[in-house]
Protein backbone atom coordinates (compact mmCIF):
# COMPACT_ATOMS: atom_id res chain seq x y z
CA UNK A 1 0.00 0.00 0.00
CA UNK A 2 0.83 3.29 -0.61
CA UNK A 3 0.92 6.16 1.84
CA UNK A 4 -0.90 9.43 0.37
CA UNK A 5 -1.14 11.63 3.56
CA UNK A 6 1.31 11.16 6.59
CA UNK A 7 0.82 13.75 9.86
CA UNK A 8 4.23 13.31 12.00
CA UNK A 9 3.56 14.58 15.04
CA UNK A 10 1.25 17.64 14.08
CA UNK A 11 1.05 20.43 16.54
CA UNK A 12 -0.93 23.21 15.95
CA UNK A 13 -1.32 25.83 19.02
CA UNK A 14 -3.68 28.81 18.96
CA UNK A 15 -3.06 32.20 20.10
CA UNK A 16 -5.23 31.39 23.22
CA UNK A 17 -8.44 32.89 23.95
CA UNK A 18 -9.07 34.53 26.94
CA UNK A 19 -6.21 35.49 29.79
CA UNK A 20 -2.78 33.88 30.63
CA UNK A 21 -0.88 33.77 33.57
CA UNK A 22 0.95 36.97 34.46
CA UNK A 23 2.46 37.93 31.01
CA UNK A 24 2.14 34.30 29.61
CA UNK A 25 0.10 34.52 25.52
CA UNK A 26 -2.39 31.93 26.53
CA UNK A 27 -1.91 29.15 23.96
CA UNK A 28 -4.75 26.77 22.75
CA UNK A 29 -3.42 23.12 21.84
CA UNK A 30 -5.50 22.15 19.71
CA UNK A 31 -3.61 19.96 17.86
CA UNK A 32 -0.92 18.04 20.51
CA UNK A 33 0.83 15.59 18.09
CA UNK A 34 -1.20 13.85 15.90
CA UNK A 35 0.22 11.35 13.46
CA UNK A 36 -1.42 9.65 11.41
CA UNK A 37 -1.52 7.69 7.65
CA UNK A 38 -4.17 7.59 5.18
CA UNK A 39 -2.97 4.74 1.99
CA UNK A 40 -4.52 5.28 -1.91
CA UNK A 41 -8.04 4.09 -1.64
CA UNK A 42 -8.67 4.37 1.97
CA UNK A 43 -10.94 6.07 4.55
CA UNK A 44 -9.39 7.08 7.93
CA UNK A 45 -11.80 8.62 10.06
CA UNK A 46 -11.49 11.02 13.11
CA UNK A 47 -13.70 10.95 15.81
CA UNK A 48 -14.34 12.38 19.25
CA UNK A 49 -15.82 15.72 21.24
CA UNK A 50 -16.60 18.98 20.55
CA UNK A 51 -13.35 21.08 20.62
CA UNK A 52 -11.01 17.81 20.56
CA UNK A 53 -8.93 19.35 17.67
CA UNK A 54 -10.97 17.06 14.16
CA UNK A 55 -11.41 20.26 12.03
CA UNK A 56 -7.88 21.73 13.32
CA UNK A 57 -6.09 18.37 12.11
CA UNK A 58 -8.11 18.91 8.85
CA UNK A 59 -7.73 22.49 8.18
CA UNK A 60 -3.82 21.79 8.75
CA UNK A 61 -3.39 19.11 6.08
CA UNK A 62 -5.31 21.72 3.64
CA UNK A 63 -3.38 24.76 4.45
CA UNK A 64 -5.87 26.26 6.36
CA UNK A 65 -4.66 26.27 9.68
CA UNK A 66 -1.15 27.25 10.75
CA UNK A 67 1.21 24.20 11.78
CA UNK A 68 3.58 24.96 14.84
CA UNK A 69 5.66 21.83 14.86
CA UNK A 70 5.64 18.65 13.12
CA UNK A 71 5.59 17.44 9.53
CA UNK A 72 2.97 16.97 6.46
CA UNK A 73 3.48 14.44 3.81
CA UNK A 74 1.56 14.39 0.63
CA UNK A 75 2.61 11.23 -1.49
CA UNK A 76 5.47 11.10 -0.36
CA UNK A 77 6.53 15.02 -0.25
CA UNK A 78 7.01 16.73 3.02
CA UNK A 79 5.13 19.90 2.60
CA UNK A 80 7.08 22.27 4.14
CA UNK A 81 9.83 21.69 0.87
CA UNK A 82 7.67 22.80 -1.51
CA UNK A 83 7.24 25.76 -3.35
CA UNK A 84 4.25 28.27 -3.37
CA UNK A 85 3.71 27.07 -6.72
CA UNK A 86 4.59 23.61 -5.75
CA UNK A 87 1.96 23.53 -3.01
CA UNK A 88 -0.71 25.21 -5.01
CA UNK A 89 -0.61 22.67 -7.43
CA UNK A 90 -0.34 19.81 -5.50
CA UNK A 91 -3.57 21.54 -2.91
CA UNK A 92 -5.50 20.72 -5.99
CA UNK A 93 -4.85 16.93 -5.26
CA UNK A 94 -6.74 17.52 -1.77
CA UNK A 95 -10.24 19.10 -1.62
CA UNK A 96 -12.70 19.83 1.05
CA UNK A 97 -16.42 19.23 2.02
CA UNK A 98 -17.70 20.65 5.13
CA UNK A 99 -20.74 20.34 7.40
CA UNK A 100 -22.98 22.82 5.79
CA UNK A 101 -23.46 23.56 1.65
CA UNK A 102 -25.54 26.73 2.50
CA UNK A 103 -22.53 28.03 3.71
CA UNK A 104 -20.24 26.56 1.18
CA UNK A 105 -22.33 27.91 -1.74
CA UNK A 106 -22.42 31.38 -2.96
CA UNK A 107 -26.76 31.68 -2.68
CA UNK A 108 -26.57 34.10 -6.26
CA UNK A 109 -24.86 31.23 -8.39
CA UNK A 110 -26.46 28.63 -10.45
CA UNK A 111 -25.79 24.93 -9.97
CA UNK A 112 -23.85 24.86 -12.96
CA UNK A 113 -21.85 27.96 -11.89
CA UNK A 114 -20.76 26.70 -8.56
CA UNK A 115 -19.57 23.79 -10.08
CA UNK A 116 -17.56 25.38 -12.86
CA UNK A 117 -16.14 27.83 -10.34
CA UNK A 118 -12.84 25.46 -9.81
CA UNK A 119 -12.65 24.83 -13.46
CA UNK A 120 -12.73 28.72 -14.50
CA UNK A 121 -10.01 29.70 -11.81
CA UNK A 122 -8.00 26.90 -13.47
CA UNK A 123 -8.45 28.71 -17.34
CA UNK A 124 -10.13 26.30 -18.11
CA UNK A 125 -12.16 26.72 -21.70
CA UNK A 126 -16.15 27.02 -21.49
CA UNK A 127 -16.38 24.24 -23.86
CA UNK A 128 -14.66 22.07 -21.48
CA UNK A 129 -15.95 23.52 -18.50
CA UNK A 130 -19.63 22.93 -19.57
CA UNK A 131 -18.76 19.38 -20.69
CA UNK A 132 -17.14 18.57 -17.11
CA UNK A 133 -19.67 20.12 -15.25
CA UNK A 134 -22.37 17.67 -17.15
CA UNK A 135 -20.06 14.54 -16.27
CA UNK A 136 -19.92 16.02 -12.34
CA UNK A 137 -23.52 16.06 -11.99
CA UNK A 138 -24.15 13.16 -13.71
CA UNK A 139 -21.71 11.47 -10.97
CA UNK A 140 -23.00 12.66 -8.17
CA UNK A 141 -26.77 12.16 -8.99
CA UNK A 142 -27.86 15.39 -9.74
CA UNK A 143 -30.26 15.77 -13.03
CA UNK A 144 -29.57 17.79 -15.59
CA UNK A 145 -32.27 19.90 -15.59
CA UNK A 146 -31.19 20.84 -11.81
CA UNK A 147 -28.27 23.20 -14.11
CA UNK A 148 -30.06 26.23 -13.48
CA UNK A 149 -31.73 26.12 -9.96
CA UNK A 150 -30.00 28.18 -7.20
CA UNK A 151 -28.79 26.11 -4.67
CA UNK A 152 -31.52 27.74 -2.03
CA UNK A 153 -34.05 25.98 -4.71
CA UNK A 154 -32.39 22.56 -3.78
CA UNK A 155 -33.22 20.24 -0.91
CA UNK A 156 -30.32 19.60 2.09
CA UNK A 157 -28.89 16.64 -0.12
CA UNK A 158 -28.85 17.90 -3.37
CA UNK A 159 -27.15 21.03 -1.98
CA UNK A 160 -24.44 18.43 -0.84
CA UNK A 161 -24.28 16.87 -3.90
CA UNK A 162 -23.49 19.78 -5.68
CA UNK A 163 -20.70 20.83 -3.32
CA UNK A 164 -19.04 17.17 -3.78
CA UNK A 165 -18.92 17.74 -7.06
CA UNK A 166 -17.26 20.79 -7.07
CA UNK A 167 -14.49 19.32 -4.65
CA UNK A 168 -14.08 16.35 -7.62
CA UNK A 169 -14.09 19.43 -10.27
CA UNK A 170 -10.21 19.22 -10.92
CA UNK A 171 -9.81 15.38 -9.88
CA UNK A 172 -8.50 15.25 -6.08
CA UNK A 173 -7.05 12.12 -4.80
CA UNK A 174 -7.50 13.10 -1.36
CA UNK A 175 -10.86 14.63 -0.15
CA UNK A 176 -11.04 15.80 3.60
CA UNK A 177 -14.57 15.23 4.66
CA UNK A 178 -15.47 17.31 7.53
CA UNK A 179 -18.78 16.51 8.94
CA UNK A 180 -20.07 16.02 5.59
CA UNK A 181 -23.57 14.86 6.47
CA UNK A 182 -24.35 16.10 10.19
CA UNK A 183 -26.47 18.41 8.63
CA UNK A 184 -28.58 16.66 7.31
CA UNK A 185 -31.96 14.15 7.90
CA UNK A 186 -31.16 11.18 9.02
CA UNK A 187 -32.63 9.71 6.02
CA UNK A 188 -30.46 11.65 3.49
CA UNK A 189 -27.31 11.00 5.55
CA UNK A 190 -26.65 7.03 4.24
CA UNK A 191 -27.41 8.44 0.30
CA UNK A 192 -24.28 10.63 0.91
CA UNK A 193 -22.61 8.13 2.58
CA UNK A 194 -23.52 6.00 -0.07
CA UNK A 195 -22.83 8.09 -2.52
CA UNK A 196 -18.99 8.62 -1.13
CA UNK A 197 -18.23 5.16 -1.24
CA UNK A 198 -19.65 4.52 -4.69
CA UNK A 199 -17.38 8.12 -5.61
CA UNK A 200 -14.71 6.01 -3.71
CA UNK A 201 -15.00 2.75 -5.80
CA UNK A 202 -15.21 4.29 -9.35
CA UNK A 203 -12.55 7.31 -8.81
CA UNK A 204 -9.89 5.50 -6.03
CA UNK A 205 -10.29 8.33 -4.05
CA UNK A 206 -8.77 8.42 0.12
CA UNK A 207 -10.66 10.39 2.33
CA UNK A 208 -10.05 11.69 6.05
CA UNK A 209 -13.48 11.42 7.38
CA UNK A 210 -14.25 13.89 10.40
CA UNK A 211 -17.16 13.16 12.46
CA UNK A 212 -18.20 12.93 16.08
CA UNK A 213 -20.81 10.17 15.10
CA UNK A 214 -19.75 7.26 15.54
CA UNK A 215 -22.50 5.55 13.60
CA UNK A 216 -21.62 7.34 10.59
CA UNK A 217 -18.06 6.08 10.98
CA UNK A 218 -18.63 2.54 11.07
CA UNK A 219 -20.81 2.96 8.03
CA UNK A 220 -17.67 4.33 6.16
CA UNK A 221 -13.90 4.31 7.29
CA UNK A 222 -11.34 1.30 6.87
CA UNK A 223 -9.56 2.62 9.96
CA UNK A 224 -10.70 5.42 12.81
CA UNK A 225 -8.46 7.48 15.06
CA UNK A 226 -10.58 8.20 18.30
CA UNK A 227 -9.37 11.85 18.79
CA UNK A 228 -9.44 13.08 22.77
CA UNK A 229 -7.90 16.99 23.81
CA UNK A 230 -5.70 17.35 21.01
CA UNK A 231 -4.27 13.98 20.84
CA UNK A 232 -4.85 10.42 19.37
CA UNK A 233 -6.04 7.66 22.21
CA UNK A 234 -6.73 5.09 19.93
CA UNK A 235 -6.18 3.82 16.36
CA UNK A 236 -7.41 0.96 14.45
CA UNK A 237 -9.71 -1.12 12.18
CA UNK A 238 -12.69 0.48 12.24
CA UNK A 239 -14.44 -3.46 12.84
CA UNK A 240 -11.86 -4.41 15.71
CA UNK A 241 -12.22 -0.81 17.59
CA UNK A 242 -15.77 -1.49 17.26
CA UNK A 243 -16.27 -4.60 18.23
CA UNK A 244 -13.27 -4.35 21.31
CA UNK A 245 -12.57 -1.02 22.34
CA UNK A 246 -9.21 -0.86 24.45
CA UNK A 247 -9.28 2.56 25.52
CA UNK A 248 -11.71 3.53 28.62
CA UNK A 249 -12.51 6.55 26.23
CA UNK A 250 -13.63 4.88 23.05
CA UNK A 251 -15.31 1.95 25.36
CA UNK A 252 -17.19 5.21 26.68
CA UNK A 253 -18.14 6.37 23.79
CA UNK A 254 -19.34 3.36 21.88
CA UNK A 255 -21.18 2.35 24.59
CA UNK A 256 -23.80 5.54 23.91
CA UNK A 257 -25.02 4.04 20.39
CA UNK A 258 -27.44 1.51 19.37
CA UNK A 259 -25.94 -1.69 19.30
CA UNK A 260 -28.38 -4.17 18.55
CA UNK A 261 -25.77 -7.06 18.88
CA UNK A 262 -25.98 -6.61 22.22
CA UNK A 263 -29.00 -5.27 22.83
CA UNK A 264 -30.01 -9.23 21.76
CA UNK A 265 -27.81 -10.29 24.23
CA UNK A 266 -29.37 -8.53 26.99
CA UNK A 267 -26.01 -6.64 27.65
CA UNK A 268 -26.00 -3.06 26.57
CA UNK A 269 -24.42 -1.02 29.47
CA UNK A 270 -23.95 2.62 29.11
CA UNK A 271 -20.65 4.02 30.49
CA UNK A 272 -21.67 7.71 31.71
CA UNK A 273 -18.81 10.26 30.67
CA UNK A 274 -18.33 13.01 33.73
CA UNK A 275 -17.88 16.58 33.25
CA UNK A 276 -16.48 17.76 29.94
CA UNK A 277 -13.43 17.88 28.12
CA UNK A 278 -10.92 19.95 29.77
CA UNK A 279 -9.84 23.12 28.03
CA UNK A 280 -6.94 22.87 25.84
CA UNK A 281 -5.65 26.02 27.05
CA UNK A 282 -4.33 24.30 30.09
CA UNK A 283 -4.32 20.14 29.50
CA UNK A 284 -3.64 18.04 32.43
CA UNK A 285 0.12 16.64 32.56
CA UNK A 286 -0.99 13.36 32.96
CA UNK A 287 -3.53 11.29 30.88
CA UNK A 288 -5.29 13.65 29.21
CA UNK A 289 -8.74 11.57 29.99
CA UNK A 290 -7.94 11.28 33.55
CA UNK A 291 -10.45 13.63 35.23
CA UNK A 292 -13.08 11.30 33.72
CA UNK A 293 -11.93 8.72 33.50
CA UNK A 294 -13.53 5.42 35.18
CA UNK A 295 -10.31 3.56 35.86
CA UNK A 296 -8.28 6.02 36.47
CA UNK A 297 -4.96 5.47 39.40
CA UNK A 298 -2.88 7.78 40.95
CA UNK A 299 -0.34 6.81 38.39
CA UNK A 300 -2.63 8.52 35.73
CA UNK A 301 -1.92 12.21 37.00
CA UNK A 302 1.84 12.08 37.27
CA UNK A 303 2.68 11.29 33.39
CA UNK A 304 1.17 11.30 30.28
CA UNK A 305 0.31 7.44 28.69
CA UNK A 306 2.11 7.21 25.15
CA UNK A 307 0.25 5.77 22.14
CA UNK A 308 1.54 2.35 21.98
CA UNK A 309 1.04 -0.87 19.87
CA UNK A 310 -1.52 -3.08 22.33
CA UNK A 311 -2.34 -5.43 19.22
CA UNK A 312 -1.74 -5.95 15.57
CA UNK A 313 -2.73 -2.81 13.87
CA UNK A 314 -3.98 -1.33 17.31
CA UNK A 315 -2.34 1.64 19.40
CA UNK A 316 -3.84 2.47 22.74
CA UNK A 317 -2.93 5.78 24.94
CA UNK A 318 -3.58 4.03 28.42
CA UNK A 319 -1.48 2.79 30.99
CA UNK A 320 -4.42 0.35 31.58
CA UNK A 321 -5.85 -0.44 28.60
CA UNK A 322 -8.28 -3.58 28.17
CA UNK A 323 -6.99 -6.53 26.71
CA UNK A 324 -8.51 -7.34 23.15
N1 LIG B 1 -9.00 29.97 14.70
C1 LIG B 1 -8.90 29.61 15.97
N2 LIG B 1 -8.32 30.40 16.89
C2 LIG B 1 -8.19 30.03 18.19
N3 LIG B 1 -8.65 28.83 18.67
C3 LIG B 1 -9.25 28.01 17.79
C4 LIG B 1 -9.41 28.34 16.40
N4 LIG B 1 -10.06 27.30 15.78
C5 LIG B 1 -10.30 26.37 16.74
N5 LIG B 1 -9.81 26.79 17.94
C6 LIG B 1 -9.85 26.04 19.21
O1 LIG B 1 -9.15 24.82 19.00
C7 LIG B 1 -9.80 23.75 19.69
C8 LIG B 1 -10.14 22.65 18.69
O2 LIG B 1 -11.13 23.15 17.79
P1 LIG B 1 -11.66 22.30 16.55
O3 LIG B 1 -12.56 23.18 15.78
O4 LIG B 1 -10.50 21.72 15.83
O5 LIG B 1 -12.47 21.13 17.26
P2 LIG B 1 -13.46 20.04 16.63
O6 LIG B 1 -13.04 18.73 17.21
O7 LIG B 1 -13.48 20.15 15.15
O8 LIG B 1 -14.87 20.45 17.27
P3 LIG B 1 -16.36 20.39 16.62
O9 LIG B 1 -16.79 18.94 16.73
O10 LIG B 1 -17.15 21.30 17.50
O11 LIG B 1 -16.27 20.86 15.20
C9 LIG B 1 -11.02 24.35 20.36
O12 LIG B 1 -10.68 24.64 21.71
C10 LIG B 1 -11.28 25.63 19.59
O13 LIG B 1 -11.87 26.62 20.40
S1 LIG C 1 -4.11 6.13 31.51
FE1 LIG C 1 -5.42 6.00 33.33
S2 LIG C 1 -6.76 7.79 33.25
FE2 LIG C 1 -5.84 7.52 31.23
S3 LIG C 1 -7.32 6.35 30.10
FE3 LIG C 1 -5.89 4.88 30.96
S4 LIG C 1 -6.76 4.25 32.93
FE4 LIG C 1 -7.84 6.11 32.27
MG1 LIG D 1 -15.01 20.61 13.76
Amino acid sequence: MTALLELQDLKVHWPGRGAGWGNAVPVTRAVDGVSLTIQVGETVAVVGESGCGKSTTGNAALGLAPITDGKIFFDGRDLSLLSKQERRDLWQEMQVVFQDPVAALNPRLTVARAIAEPLVIHGWSAAHVAKRVDELMALVGLNADQRDRRPMALSGGQRQRVVIARALALSPRLVICDEPVSALDVSIQSQILNLLLRLQRELGLSYLFISHDLSVVRHIADRVCVMYLGVIVEEGPTAEVFARPQHPYTQALLSAIPRPDIVRRGRKERILLQGDLPSPLAPPKGCPFASRCIKAQAACNRSRPPLEQRAAHRLVRCFYPNSV
